[in-house]
């Protein structure tokens, strides 16, 4: 149910950053134009360079018209009048008594009742200091409510995800911090827990006696672009497959919740870690594939390989793409593989998720003609947004062939795949208090815990070496091995739209 948002003021750090000019901005515009944010809010933006008050809104209205075509230039000005700017370095402890005048006036002017949301959009090296900084200085202390956002990475292992955590939780209880996985925020993921629970034909069959296997890709066609420094340290592991992989692993795999509450919804996605196999370092090595991309050919043009990136080290051994092969050993899962692959310079953006169903119990069709195809079920979760199911029928005439055939449910995404949708679901909920698509501090220690292992094995040599793929395939031969050896292959992610 959409609701609107109660009068608040949001203080974005990192606000002359790229995630707020592509992201935040336009999805809180969207909340605004919407009707769903009235009037009575404000945006403080903080960061280190030298702004005014006209330049930042200038600088806003810009951000939105960029991104969010088709805008309503007027209805733009007076959103972005609500927005200020504070030249901050947060690290310093004075800078926030002018933070707390500033809140305290747009409190008193746009009533917004003490409300506050903090979202941390700046270096994770600042995640600890600002919420400590917040609640020192006494910028907490008002009568409504605080919550904080942050984005990822939380952390870069378990300790230091640790670290961070009893940090923030000094200053912010659990159920007023928001760690945000954008993933989380898309269409099509949400969709999933209404595709299983709202359909008896799903649920009644989503086990391991009807599911054969599930796989699930989220291939990009861009490289490593202008964020080697970041990217050199995480690498696919840690920059996909800790979250956003996990995420959807989760969504897929989770017992149906006993109400559709936030911790309902968490402690059934927490369960799934809990089952989730840990690897040992020989399992590692069989189950874990890493690559990096060569050199190769995109959508016609020729395009670098990782190493001859901009401030890539050229003895790099930093993985690009990740496939693995997972098992959740539970009573609903037992004996079904889930296969993840992820990586950057593949030959299509998209992600997707197949549910590949068992064949029936008699070989009437399937031994008789190549052409059958197992039941799959794909989530399609980007560029399109919809769903589809691969039955097989028999073609038109006299004939006993078989034609696999799919319907398809297409929920047209209105916007480009780098669409700020999902943070606008996201911002709109933690807005309103409701924590159901971030991630529980428990989810985040457990999905450490298991990458973690799988870090330690590749640093100490024993898990599988890095490997190479050309740019514009869809990752190394041993990806396709790792299917191959369990009869399997995978699917080709699906293109529904022509248009990406
Ligand atoms: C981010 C990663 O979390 O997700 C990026 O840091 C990646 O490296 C991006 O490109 C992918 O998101 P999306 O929504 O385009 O699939």
């Amino acid at each position: 149910m959409i609701h609107s948002i109660p009068n608040a003021s949001i203080v974005i750090f990192g606000a002359t950053g790229d995630l707020a000019h592509r992201k935040l901005f336009p999805a809180l515009y969207q909340l605004y134009q919407k009707g769903l944010m009235k009037e009575n809010f404000s945006v403080v933006g903080v960061s280190r360079k030298d702004f005014s008050h006209d330049k930042f809104q200038q600088d806003v209205a810009e951000a939105i018209s960029e991104h969010t075509p088709g805008t309503d230039n007027e209805k733009v000005k007076t959103f972005a009048s609500h927005f200020y700017y504070l030249k901050m370095d947060v690290t310093s402890e004075s800078s926030y008594h002018e933070l707390e005048e500033l809140l305290n006036v747009l409190d008193r002017d746009y009533h917004t009742n003490g409300n506050r949301l903090y979202y941390l959009a700046m270096a994770p090296r600042f995640f600890g200091t600002i919420p400590t900084f917040l609640k020192s200085e006494g910028i907490t202390n008002t009568d409504g409510w605080q919550r904080i956002v942050i984005e990822k990475p939380f952390g870069h292992d378990l300790p230091s995800a640790t670290k961070l955590n009893e940090e923030i939780q000094q200053s912010f209880g659990e159920n007023d911090i928001y760690r945000i996985d954008h993933y989380l925020g898309k269409e099509m993921v949400q969709n999933i827990q209404v595709i299983r629970f709202g359909n008896a034909i799903f649920e009644s069959i989503w086990n391991n006696k009807y599911i054969d296997s599930v796989q699930i890709t989220s291939s990009e066609t861009l490289g490593v672009e202008d964020r080697a420094a970041y990217y050199e340290k995480s690498g696919a592991l840690l920059d996909m497959v800790q979250n956003h992989m996990l995420q959807m692993v989760m969504m897929i795999a989770m017992e149906p919740p006993g109400e559709l509450k936030p911790e309902h919804i968490r402690d059934e996605k927490v369960k799934v870690l809990r089952s989730l196999r840990f690897f040992n370092e020989e399992e590692v090595r069989k189950n874990v594939i890493r690559a990096q991309y060569s050199a190769g050919s995109l959508k016609g043009e020729d395009v670098p390989s990782y190493l001859q990136e901009d401030n890539v080290d050229p003895q790099s051994e930093t993985e690009t793409f990740v496939a693995a092969k997972l098992f959740i050993d539970n009573f609903r899962w037992t004996g079904v593989p889930f296969y993840i692959r992820t990586g950057k310079r593949m030959a299509v953006k998209s992600t997707e998720i197949v549910i590949q169903f068992k064949q029936g119990p008699m070989a009437l069709y399937h031994a008789k003609t190549e052409k059958y195809q197992p039941n799959l079920l794909r989530i399609h979760v980007q560029p399109d947004e919809g769903v589809s199911l691969t039955l097989n029928a028999k073609p038109k005439g006299d004939t006993s062939d078989l034609l696999p055939i799919d319907m398809t449910y297409n929920n047209k995404s209105t916007t480009d795949m780098n669409s700020p949708e999902a943070y606008e679901k996201l911002l709109h909920d933690c807005l309103l208090g409701n924590s159901t698509y971030f991630t529980r501090w428990d989810e985040v220690a457990l999905s450490w815990e298991f990458i973690d292992r799988i870090t330690s094995a590749w640093q100490n040599g024993t898990g599988a070496p890095i490997t190479f793929y050309p740019s514009g395939s869809m990752g190394p031969a041993e990806s396709d091995n790792l299917l191959n050896t369990d009869g399997l292959s995978w699917w080709e992610p699906t293109k529904v739209r022509e248009d990406v």
